[in-house]
């Protein structure tokens, strides 16, 4: 399907909210590992005080997040989540490399994010996009079903 026509741009306080349900409506796709809810309203508060999210608009609604950082030259990107009846439109992919030119265009050379490794399908369209695996980190964030750990993924920039 052809993208949608997205505007994106950084998070503001009046979109927490917004952001807090689309993460954790979005993230109900990890509920067959781990239960409850993928994000607080203060950690998303956090991330918008930072000017580290970024939200994409469809007829002027928030649809979808991603939260880029960037540390001592590499790129980051996480929490990436688009409304579940917004999904399969290219949103995703979009915000990706929205999240890809915003981290190249402040100077780093390569993107860097963690991927579930039970979450087959999107760790092979991670390396579609380029991503390779290099690594494994332990899941620390909250208490999980069946055993599981963070494939961590990077890509040249
Ligand atoms: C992963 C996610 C961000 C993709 O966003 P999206 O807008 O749906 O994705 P796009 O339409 O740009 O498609 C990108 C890829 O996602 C996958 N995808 C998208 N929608 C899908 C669906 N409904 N079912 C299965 N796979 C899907 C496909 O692999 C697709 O690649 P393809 O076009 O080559 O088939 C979105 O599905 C989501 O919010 N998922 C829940 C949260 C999450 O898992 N975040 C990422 C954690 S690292």
């Amino acid at each position: 399907m052809s993208p949608d026509p997205i505007h994106i741009r950084v998070a503001r306080e009046g979109d927490a909210d917004a952001i807090v349900s689309i993460v954790n409506e979005a993230y109900r796709a990890e509920a067959f590992f781990v239960a409850g809810d993928r994000i607080s309203r203060a950690d998303v508060d956090t991330f918008v005080q930072a000017g580290s999210c970024f939200v994409a608009e469809a007829d002027g609604a928030v649809v979808a997040c991603v939260q880029v950082e960037v540390d001592d030259g590499r790129g980051y990107f996480g929490m990436l989540a688009v409304r579940p009846d917004a999904q399969g439109r290219g949103i995703g992919r979009t915000l990706i490399a929205f999240a890809e030119a915003t981290v190249r265009q402040r100077g780093c050379v390569a993107m860097d994010i963690k991927v579930v490794n039970l979450r087959v399908d999107l760790i092979r369209f991670y390396a579609s996009l380029g991503y390779t695996a290099g690594g494994t980190e332990p899941y620390v964030h909250r208490p999980v079903l069946q055993p599981c750990h963070f494939v961590l993924m990077t890509k040249a920039l």
